[in-house]
């Protein structure tokens, strides 16, 4: 069975969040499942110096109005493929918010749609590949029979342009319609996405309950829930080669379940890096997006009882202006209790995650998230709110947990103050029991975050699709 996984990102070609992880990890979690998987991404300049010995092995004088190129080369073991079109992709800057957005991802959805028809399944990861379901609807021969899955790895992101930009698309006027593109008086990507796709999946089992709820789906919520049979949440999983504490290039000292002491060390190193006082109370660490979703304010409001509690805090991070400066005011109230480095650095999260002994996440919501997965391989307890795919990977150390012997973190109710702060002082009473927080470290470090069973479940899918079940 042959997929063309279609996206914005790839790990480690480019990457701003865990779609790129995702995505980079597809390939090898399919594969033992009988599925062979080429990946589209952009060809982003970072794309471009990364990847080597490309051959030319499709043109387009007209892709949406400008001059592309598809470029195959590898991902890993993987074949990639990538849409060098350098009057959308050749510049500096982010990758996202260019006022030619549209444009941009509707050329990378054509791209797509354009090759799809020799693949089984054409797979779209998030409204930048969301147009490709649709162009292979609208625009695929009539003896098309390439499948289509949506894959939602955040709903908050859509897509959503002015209607204006329609003819632009290149599409038949019967796409503009309720059922087709057309969203709230505009064009929305996802949302076109969502209605081609034959079926759609996101990250998480509780995030695709939530998204059929007006609090969760933003506007959305209606389509998902008419389309609910077709909907499948299957969790993501960590990739073994990139994030294994025995084998991880990026930590001072590698470890295992059985040998936990040799943490000690990275949290030497941490406390170093981030110019923290040196001493053995429960060192929290955050790496993430400064943004509303992940409830860095509400964090932010929690410092004071944090630090009261005998605990230190070393965030990475970067993202909305006022967050970065109230986090970097905190720091400067409490110095050598809280640090924070403003940025985006892999090998440094590598550290954290190795060196810390709990990782915070009070996210407003959360598709499937991916830190507290990297927390819980790597012995940093998950203190996370529970919401998406937080809910569905933590294990909260409640009574009846711990006397399973299963818990692996604490989960609190609704990014507040209130019940932020509570599980903070959970997890400082537990860290104090040395016993206790060992054996929730290493329940972690047991369970089964690997691609196997979602891998499978991805497969299963494509083949009840193809008709190859
Ligand atoms: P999201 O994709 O919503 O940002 P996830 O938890 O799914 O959230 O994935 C975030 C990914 O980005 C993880 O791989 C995490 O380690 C990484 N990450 C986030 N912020 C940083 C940062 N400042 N530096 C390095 N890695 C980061
Ligand atoms: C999105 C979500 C995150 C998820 C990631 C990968 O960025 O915000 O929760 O883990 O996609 O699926």
């Amino acid at each position: 069975l042959s997929v063309l996984s279609v996206a914005s990102e790839a790990f480690p070609l480019v990457k701003t969040g865990g779609l790129a992880d995702v995505v980079g990890a597809l390939p090898d979690a399919l594969a033992p499942h009988g599925v062979a998987t080429t990946t589209l991404i952009p060809g982003y300049p970072a794309v471009g110096k990364a990847v080597k010995g490309t051959k030319v092995v499709r043109r387009w004088r007209d892709l949406l109005g400008v001059e592309a190129r598809l470029l195959g080369a590898r991902l890993g073991e993987h074949p990639l493929l990538v849409l060098d079109a350098p009057a959308l992709f050749a510049r500096a800057g982010g990758l996202y918010d260019q006022t030619d957005d549209w444009h941009r991802f509707a050329a990378l959805s054509r791209a797509a749609a354009d090759v799809a028809e020799g693949f089984d399944v054409l797979h779209a990861h998030d409204w930048q590949a969301a147009l490709a379901p649709a162009y292979l609807r609208y625009c695929g021969t009539a003896q098309r029979r390439t499948a289509s899955v949506m894959t939602v790895h955040n709903i908050a992101f859509q897509g959503q342009f002015g209607a204006e930009i329609f003819a632009g698309l290149d599409l038949p006027d019967e796409a503009y319609a309720i059922d087709g593109v057309e969203y709230y008086g505009g064009v929305g990507f996802l949302k076109a996405g969502l209605e081609a796709a034959d079926a759609i999946t996101t990250v998480s089992p509780t995030y695709a309950a939530e998204i059929r709820e007006p609090r969760f789906g933003m506007g959305l919520e209606g389509l998902i829930d008419t389309r609910r049979d077709r909907v499948h949440g299957i969790v993501n999983g960590i990739d073994p080669a990139v994030w294994n504490p025995e084998t991880d290039a990026a930590l001072p000292s590698r470890f295992t379940a059985r040998a936990l002491g040799r943490r000690k060390a990275n949290k030497r190193a941490v406390e170093k890096m981030f110019g923290l006082d040196r001493d053995d109370g429960p060192l929290f660490t955050v790496i993430s997006r400064l943004t509303w979703q992940k409830g860095m304010d509400v964090l932010v409001t929690c410092l004071d009882e944090l630090v009261a509690g005998g605990a230190r805090l070393a965030l990475l991070g970067s993202g909305d202006a006022h967050l970065e400066a109230a986090l970097l005011a905190a720091a400067a109230r409490y110095p050598g209790r809280i640090a924070v480095r403003i940025g985006y650095d892999e090998p440094l999260s590598h550290l954290l995650q190795g060196g810390a002994d709990a990782i915070l996440i009070p996210s407003r919501f959360e598709p499937c998230g991916l830190t507290q997965l990297y927390g819980l391989a790597y012995g940093c307890v998950p203190v996370v709110a529970r919401t998406g795919g937080l809910a569905d990977t933590v294990i909260d150390a409640n009574e009846a947990a711990l006397a399973a012997g299963v818990a692996t973190g604490f989960q609190h109710g609704e990014a507040s103050h209130h019940s932020l702060g509570h599980a903070i002082r959970r997890a400082i009473a537990a860290y104090a029991r040395p016993d206790l927080w060992c054996a929730i470290q290493r329940n972690g470090m047991r369970a089964d975050f690997s691609w196997s069973e979602s891998g499978r479940r991805y497969a299963d899918l494509y083949k009840s699709l193809t008709g190859t079940a």
